[in-house]
């Protein structure tokens, strides 16, 4: 049996417990939240302990692995509690916030040694392996990866040294899913663009909530050091999830992959169209699993690799902010 602690009790956590709880041998020991009916709630469901406190989560009972799955601004001391008991870690993303508690994590979970995983999911998708094999032979030039959806409901979302904004918790998929691709960026360059309070539609901000310093809208450019070109665009002034996806320009092919599937149009005869297969959220949890019992290497989107996907983030976010182009900082500066 692998028994796994969840850090934070809401909506993602609530969605690892389910699709944990319904994998073979894996339960769910502990669920520790600041918020003790929060933490209750959820344990409730699937018979795990709740606490009010991680540490006294972690230690209360046999526990093989924990989910951090708590919002930006709260990355830090859950992670340390985990790592200072060598216990494999996996963490949502993004992985965290400002990026010297990131530098600091970087280091721990270095000496830790232990197996992680992160929420980035998208990675899971088996429709990429067309898109992968497709590059192996033609270099992706140009792309445009989007993200057009509603402000989460979520009070945390509305503020920017919360949540980071949009690029960093919503288009962060995308990103990591380009880096992936196209391996690191040298540059990046981002605008954004905001409604007035006064002007935002009636119940788009959470109840309780007057104002936002998170933009409505981003755009910008990144540059790999492969030579790939990368556009962006972002908004959450939509009234639900348009759609949020990856469109890549190969010599002589253009790629459109999206959550559901992936189409690959070579310019002669149909498009071809692949599906989604298996589920990317119930994936990237099978994957984790698979690699805490030692069944894998490792997993599909460990810790340090999520990390380096935060700074592109950051990197878009700090340039919209500033107004001016910026280097994401590399793994293990602090520049
Ligand atoms: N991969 C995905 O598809 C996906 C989907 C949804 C959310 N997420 C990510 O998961 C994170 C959480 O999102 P959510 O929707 O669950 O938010 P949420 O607001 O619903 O839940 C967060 C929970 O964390 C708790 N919390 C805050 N600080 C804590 C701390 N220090 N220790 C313990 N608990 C703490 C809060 O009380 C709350 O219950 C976000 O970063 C979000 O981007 C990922």
């Amino acid at each position: 049996m692998t028994r796994i602690a969840l850090i934070g009790a809401g909506g993602v956590a609530q969605r690892h417990a389910r699709v944990l709880s319904d994998l073979p041998d894996v339960s769910i020991a502990a669920v520790a939240d600041v918020s003790l009916p929060a933490a209750t709630a959820l344990a409730d469901t699937v018979g795990a302990r709740a606490f009010d406190d991680v540490e006294a989560a972690l230690d209360d009972g046999p526990v093989d692995a924990a989910y951090v799955c708590v919002p930006p601004f709260a990355h830090g001391a859950p992670e340390e509690a985990v790592l200072a008991r060598r216990l494999p870690l996996f963490v949502e993303k993004p992985v965290g916030l400002d990026l010297d508690t990131l530098d600091r994590l970087e280091s721990l979970v270095e000496e830790a040694g232990v197996v992680t995983g992160t929420g980035y999911h998208w990675r899971c998708l088996d429709h990429l392996a067309v898109a992968r094999e497709l590059f192996a032979t033609s270099r992706p030039l140009l792309a445009h990866g989007y993200w057009l959806d509603k402000r989460p409901p979520v009070t945390w979302w509305q503020r920017r040294d919360r949540s980071g904004g949009q690029v960093v918790e919503q288009l962060a998929h995308v990103l990591d899913l380009a880096r992936s691709l196209f391996g690191e960026a040298v540059e990046v360059h981002a605008f954004g663009a905001r409604l007035a309070d006064e002007d935002r539609r009636p119940g788009t901000l959470p109840e309780g909530v007057t104002g936002t310093d998170v933009d409505d809208a981003t755009g910008g450019v990144v540059r790999f050091a492969s030579g790939t070109v990368l556009t962006i665009g972002a908004s959450c002034a939509l009234s639900r999830k348009f759609g949020a996806g990856l469109d890549v320009v190969a010599a002589g092919a253009h790629v459109s992959i999206g959550e559901e599937g992936l189409v690959l149009d070579r310019g002669t005869g149909e498009p071809e169209r692949h599906e989604r297969g298996a589920d990317p959220r119930v994936a990237v949890d099978e994957n984790f699993v698979a690699a805490v019992r030692g069944e894998i290497p490792a997993a599909i989107a460990p810790w340090a690799d999520a990390a380096s996907s935060h700074r592109l983030a950051m990197a878009l976010a700090d340039s919209a902010a500033a107004d001016k182009p910026v280097v994401p900082r590399r793994s293990g500066t602090s520049a």
